[in-house]
């Protein structure tokens, strides 16, 4: 309900009791993966819908029986294979025995004011969901978002965007992505940090430079070094922001100055955490948000790190800018978040189409007000976590357009969300499990 008022998942859960939260945080996963199939049986089920109560503990259950191997076989025997794999992969098997499923949805329906008037439809809903399933599934086959579990125009525009590879962007949406790890390479190396979970009987491989994939999700303060900061939570992909920066530029040598490094949008820091970890630089960290800025110093605390915090807006620099200029500039922008739709399964239903071409106009402000700050020679990285060429390779190409004295240099581009599970390679991934995010690296040229 909260997600369907326009509320982030992640602060809605913070309001459940905190012994309830795991079981409600797997449950609104769930639901929010398979909404779009959902909302569909439930439209078929109940022209008008029930209460918003009542409609939101019905497309649970709605989600949770249409989750079953069951009700995917009759998926398959549609015939079209475009649609036979579109739901989450490890939902193959029952996540409840169904009728177990009807009678408890029924029971919560009953212990609560709002919805105690609704238990009867919502057991005959579900009742005639399990006797007439593969009807009610064969019906909701025909209609796209039942299929994706994402908006139509959601679908639109990544088909658009990624014409050969839409349907692997929105299958891998759709799966759980593993806890992956970053290790502090001024602690340990995450070859030692794999022996260390190995020891305690917790699966994990190193995964690119530094990072490490838990083989089963783990709440990480439990981790091994998590106090002694050995380790940050961040995907793959995200984990390519700092070394392209710091890569191409180096100090003057000893003696001389650091390197001066802004991390324009920086919190809660997971990336400026890695430019300390790589280089000793001095890195100013702008964030807009203080509460945010907060985050930013909490977790280089723990790290051991340091750097310059600073509460700003990136797009007025007369505020906040000491005039002198940066070897290397981070812009890792405000955008739709389109590519951690696996870790975020409510942002594809509080996404508006027109979010899209607002965030791309903020992204090109900051692009235009960030690059005088550079030194000639100097590089700035460009990243959002979305797979919309907007917030990505039209965006930079609109600003190479514009600005004479900026090369592109060779970066990733358009990385596409990827679960390891997955035959299909593209050819622009390499690792094989992370994050949909574009990246590019541009150098700032004498005119
Ligand atoms: C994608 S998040 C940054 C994540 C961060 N780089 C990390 O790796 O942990 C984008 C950040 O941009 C900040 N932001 C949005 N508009 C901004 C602006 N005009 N100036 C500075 N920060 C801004 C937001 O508060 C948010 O923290």
């Amino acid at each position: 309900m909260a997600v369907r008022d326009g509320q982030s998942m992640t602060p809605a859960l913070e309001d459940v009791d905190a012994q309830l939260r795991p079981g409600v945080q797997a449950l609104a996963f769930h639901a929010l993966r398979w909404l779009g199939r959902a909302e569909a049986l439930r439209q078929q089920l109940a022209k008008r819908p029930p209460p918003s109560e009542a409609d939101a503990l019905l497309c649970v259950a709605l989600g949770c029986l249409a989750a079953t191997s069951a009700a995917d076989a009759s998926f398959m025997s549609a015939g079209n294979t475009d649609f036979s794999q579109s739901g989450p992969s490890e939902n193959s098997s029952p996540l409840y025995n169904d009728y177990t499923l009807v009678d408890q949805a029924v029971e919560a329906a009953k212990r609560s004011d709002a919805t105690l008037h609704q238990a009867s439809f919502i057991n005959g809903c579900l009742r005639r969901f399990l006797r007439e399933r593969d009807a009610l599934m064969t019906q909701a086959h025909h209609n796209p978002q039942a299929v994706w579990n994402h908006p139509q125009w959601w679908i639109d525009r990544v088909r658009k965007d990624h014409p050969l590879h839409w349907q692997e962007i929105l299958r891998a949406n759709n799966s759980r992505a593993p806890l992956i790890l970053r290790i502090n390479q001024r602690k340990t190396t995450s070859a030692q940090y794999v022996q260390a979970l190995l020891a305690i009987d917790i699966g994990a491989f190193p995964l690119g430079e530094q990072g490490v994939v838990l083989t089963e999700a783990r709440p990480v303060m439990s981790l091994p070094g998590f106090a002694e900061g050995h380790f940050s939570v961040q995907d793959a992909a995200a984990q390519l922001a700092a070394p392209l920066l710091m890569d191409g530029l180096t100090a003057a040598g000893p003696g001389q100055p650091r390197l001066r490094i802004l991390d324009a949008c920086a919190a809660p820091g997971g990336k400026t955490a890695h430019l300390l970890e790589l280089a000793d630089c001095d890195v100013t960290a702008l964030d807009i948000d203080a509460k945010r800025c907060q985050r930013i110093a909490q977790n280089l605390d723990r790290l051991g790190l340091q750097a310059q915090i600073v509460v700003g807006d990136a797009s007025r620099p007369n505020d906040w800018w000491d005039g002198e200029s940066y070897d290397g500039i981070l812009l890792d922008a405000p955008c739709t978040a389109s590519g951690i739709v696996r870790r975020h399964p409510d942002v594809r239903w509080l996404r508006r189409p027109t979010d899209i071409a607002q965030l791309a106009q903020v992204q090109a402000r900051l692009l235009g007000a960030l690059w005088p700050l550079l030194k000639s020679g100097g590089r700035l990285v460009y990243c959002t976590c979305s797979v919309f060429k907007a917030e990505g390779e039209q965006q930079i190409a609109a600003f190479m357009a514009r600005q004479g004295d900026a090369a592109q240099m060779p970066a990733p581009g358009h990385l596409l969300p990827q679960r390891g599970a997955v035959n299909a390679v593209f050819p622009d991934n390499l690792m094989r499990e992370h994050d949909g995010f574009y990246y590019a690296l541009l150098e700032k040229r004498p005119v």
